[in-house]
């Protein structure tokens, strides 16, 4: 029997009993019948928590385009990769097939390193959802070069600070995107970004819009003509199991984004083998994941995951409401999507539109639907199950992070039954427990606690770029010999886990990890505040939505706040994007704090949750009186 695909409860336990009690020969046949490599392993698993050190396949040596390309072109060489679905409907689909796959990715490959670019080299892509996207991040790994993707949605400043964090050398990017009905102007926010970026040599073109954009001679070129004339035959560099594959980017509680580096053979395997089962990928299917390759979903379940099971993945450029509320189902119909993968958020906003979009489709090719990025509510759930799965499509409710590299917890469709709102059990390989305030772990069911993992995984998170010290404060001191995820989980009486959300200072907001902090300091910098803090507070499409107090200074004090509101919602968008722009502010003389100076949010976030009858003990508090202040003003 192969451990690679599970196809009943029976079997899944079978497996995750072995996963567990032999983890080293689990994956090692795992890694050796489904993938192929230059020189196989010394040892499968080497590491500890203890030094946040993990070494998976030690001592392999391959290449993981290898394994998402080249590998299938004997046998599925016109079979499509990929399929781009444009954001306008009036633009044709493109299907990709593996072998024209294979020659793009050779061809970009070369076209880096006739601008220098040898492994280890960091890249930075800025890149909307378009084909060159997908090319771009295998072309990086087919030479060796380590890929920073930044999602194109981000400002010049939150680029800059990637760009410089990681010393990226190049930056891919395009004369601009589309995003329904409007255009964005890329180029002009990385020639602002790179202002602040004396690193980058080179700047990379693609063609998009076709807009007329200035072009930095010596630093700019456009990409196509260099395509044109590069070679379709690229030797892929031989990698060693760990050396970097690429950096992502992502928030924390506290300070600058973490870039997240994850290596080459523990990651292909985690994510390879979590696709085929989670989304019980077959030969002929076509997979849908809604994403952005700008965050590790799209990283580990559009490229990666999929290419390497010689999936047909689609990539969509455009917005769930554009030309209308039915473009998702429309593309559903029109490529027989069969596993389909999205955010609750997407969910939640698709649900509250009227049910004609999604009736005037069929949906009968569907098999799998999958969730992921944020917890799913219950109403969200049914609509989801009944609504487009016609109860007959599994939901899978997969939990994991960037730092995880692949799903961690998820039913696996067809075998683990679904429970609403649960991500259900734990996929081969990985061992997670519930912690309690104090540190210890809670073993019964039915209970509250903090989601924690014991054991390493293939596609752990490697370092945190430059500053492994941060790493392991970050994940692997609040529980010793543990890895802290920061979520909140729920284990019911079979010992199903729900995640209930953040128990630090991140806060989802539709799916995206957002630190309080950088926003924060985005907020601080207008020349009217003082002092800032914000919070989450429930919102019906978002999950999530920030919430600010404002201190201003006294010479602010008389100004026009709607006005201010707007100016402190810009200076967030360009410090970090639209993304983090904030619900609500209310403007205070004061914080809650605490003696030793610490904002205690607990009691922001209960005002702006609407439920200050509930605040708890305050007797610590240094300023009590600020409390009934800002109960007073609250915006409800
Ligand atoms: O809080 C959890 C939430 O998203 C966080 C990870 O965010 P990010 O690194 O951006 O990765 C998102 C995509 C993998 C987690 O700590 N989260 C993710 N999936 C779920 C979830 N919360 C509840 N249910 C999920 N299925």
């Amino acid at each position: 029997m192969s451990n690679y695909h599970i196809k009943h409860l029976e079997e899944y336990f079978h497996v995750y009993r072995k996963s567990v009690n032999e983890p080293e020969n689990f994956w090692e046949e795992i890694a050796e019948e489904n993938f192929v490599w230059r020189k196989r392993w010394d040892k499968v698993f080497e590491g500890d928590f203890e030094n946040a050190k993990f070494e998976w396949f030690k001592g392999a040596k391959l290449n993981i385009t290898e394994n998402c390309i080249d590998r299938h072109l004997r046998t599925r060489g016109d079979k499509t990769a990929i399929i781009f679905e444009p954001n306008s409907t009036e633009e044709k689909a493109q299907h990709i097939t593996y072998q024209q796959l294979y020659e793009k990715v050779n061809k970009f490959s070369n076209v880096l390193k006739g601008q220098g670019i040898q492994k280890g080299d960091r890249v930075c892509i800025y890149l909307p959802m378009i084909p060159e996207l997908a090319v771009a991040t295998l072309a990086c790994a087919r030479i060796g070069a380590i890929h920073s993707v930044v999602f194109a949605g981000f400002s010049s400043n939150a680029l800059a600070t990637r760009i410089n964090d990681s010393d990226c050398k190049i930056v891919l990017t395009s004369d601009g995107s589309y995003r329904g009905k409007k255009t964005i102007d890329l180029k002009g926010i990385v020639d602002e970004a790179l202002e602040t970026c004396p690193g980058v040599e080179s700047v990379l073109v693609a063609k998009r819009i076709n807009t007329d954009i200035p072009m930095k001679e010596g630093r700019d070129k456009w990409l196509q003509p260099l395509l044109d004339k590069a070679s379709a035959e690229c030797e892929p560099e031989v990698m060693d199991a760990e050396d970097p594959l690429f950096i992502l980017y992502t928030s924390g509680s506290t300070g600058m984004p973490k870039g997240m580096l994850h290596t080459q053979a523990g990651y292909m395997v985690f994510t390879a083998y979590t696709f085929k089962n989670v989304f019980q990928y077959r030969e002929n299917d076509v997979y849908w994941c809604t994403a952005d390759i700008g965050w590790i979903t799209g990283h580990s379940y559009i490229v990666y995951g999929p290419l390497a099971n010689g999936a047909t993945t689609v990539m969509f450029e455009g917005v769930p409401n554009y030309p209308d509320w039915g473009r998702f189902w429309e593309i559903i119909e029109k490529h027989k999507v069969n596993q389909f993968y999205t955010a609750p958020t997407a969910i939640r906003a698709l649900a509250k539109e009227d049910s004609s979009f999604v009736e005037k489709y069929d949906l009968s090719s569907l098999k799998v639907l999958g969730s992921v990025g944020e917890p799913i509510n219950e109403e969200a759930w049914h609509w989801y199950n009944d609504s487009i799965g016609k109860k007959k499509s599994p939901i899978a409710d997969t939990w994991w992070q960037t730092e995880t590299g692949g799903i961690m917890i998820s039913p696996i469709p067809y075998s683990t039954p679904t429970k609403p709102t649960y991500a259900s059990l734990p996929m081969p390989g990985i061992v997670p427990c519930l912690m309690d305030k104090e540190g210890n772990e809670i073993i019964e069911n039915q209970v509250n606690g903090r989601l924690a993992f014991k054991t390493a995984w293939p596609s752990i998170a490697r370092t945190i770029w430059g500053n492994h010290k941060r790493y392991k404060e970050t994940y692997f001191s609040t529980y010793k010999g543990k890895y802290f995820t920061g979520d909140g989980a729920l284990r019911d009486e079979v010992g199903y886990y729900r995640i209930t959300g953040r128990v630090d200072d991140v806060i989802i907001v539709s799916g995206h990890n957002l630190g309080s902090a950088p926003i924060e300091d985005a907020i601080n910098e207008h020349q009217a505040v003082a002092e800032s803090a914000i919070v989450g507070f429930p919102h019906d499409i978002k999950g999530n939505a920030l919430y600010g107090y404002v201190i201003l200074k006294d010479a602010a004090l008389e100004r026009d706040h709607d006005i201010l509101r707007k100016e402190i919602n810009q200076k967030i968008t360009d410090r970090i994007g639209p993304i983090a722009k904030l619900d609500k502010i209310q403007f205070t003389s004061g914080l809650p704090k605490t003696r030793s100076g610490k904002i205690m949010r607990r009691i922001l976030r209960k005002v702006a949750c609407n439920e200050a009858d509930q605040l708890g003990d305050t007797s610590t508090l240094l300023n009590p009186e600020v409390v009934q202040e800002i109960i007073d003003n609250v915006l409800l």
